[in-house]
């Protein structure tokens, strides 16, 4: 097994996904507002990094088409379950993020929301959005990141890190993601920092923005 490769779990990977499915009313709630401003002049076709069960289906038009790159097969069914509903055109593709096999400097858009804490290769994923785009093209990101270091909140980051991954397939509360946007190469990129008050509070740092290529 390399680096990149993600392992299904049979009761992991299910139980996720009617995780991601129940709570998607309460993430849209808390996100929707970074993710309203950011997933905005949509191309027809979209490629997004870690689909999961589909939250991001609802800001595509109906008629365009999603290429999911989702490597974790228990989220297919609700995935495209939930494309029919939106009436997006839907190419599941089972591949990680880290080697999408997508031709290079052929995508407009990428979008990612909570994936890059949960990839095994960080820096690795962005040098495979930057390849895939065409010059400036977007990647629209909304992902959690690590609370500043010596901060009760890091500390609790650091803490519920074993069972944390353990429950969400591998996620890390722990990842400097902002650092990571900047040092890809990227031409620019604009990143919002702020703070969520959900009950899951490990998660509550967060980072919002685009990266051009
Ligand atoms: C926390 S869920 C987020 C799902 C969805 N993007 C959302 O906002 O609800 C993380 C997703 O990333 C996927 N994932 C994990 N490792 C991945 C990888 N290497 N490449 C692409 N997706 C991956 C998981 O299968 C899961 O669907």
């Amino acid at each position: 097994m390399t680096l990149t490769d993600f392992r299904p779990h049979p009761v992991r990977g299910p139980v996720n996904a009617t995780f991601f499915w129940l709570a998607s009313g309460l993430f849209d709630r808390l996100l929707g507002p970074h993710k309203r401003r950011l997933l905005v002049d949509l191309p027809d076709t979209v490629v997004e990094l870690g689909s999961g069960v589909g939250a991001n289906l609802r800001y595509l038009s109906p008629g365009s088409t999603l290429i999911a790159v989702e490597p974790n097969p228990a989220m297919h069914r609700r995935l495209r379950r939930e494309a029919r509903r939106r009436g997006v055109v839907l190419d599941v593709r089972a591949v990680p993020a880290e080697r999408t096999d997508l031709p290079g400097q052929s995508v407009d858009v990428v979008v990612s929301s909570l994936v890059l804490c949960t990839v095994s290769d960080p820096a690795r994923v962005l040098a495979e959005v930057r390849r895939v785009l065409r010059p400036g093209g977007r990647f629209v990101f909304v992902e959690h990141v690590a609370a500043p270091e010596g901060t009760p909140l890091r500390r609790l980051q650091r803490w519920v890190r074993r069972p944390w991954a353990w429950c969400f397939e591998g996620c890390s509360c722990e990842r400097d993601l902002a650092g990571a946007l900047r040092s890809a190469g990227f031409d620019d990129v604009a990143v919002e920092a702020y703070r969520l008050r959900s009950p899951f509070l490990p998660f509550n740092p967060q980072i919002a923005g685009v990266a051009t290529a």
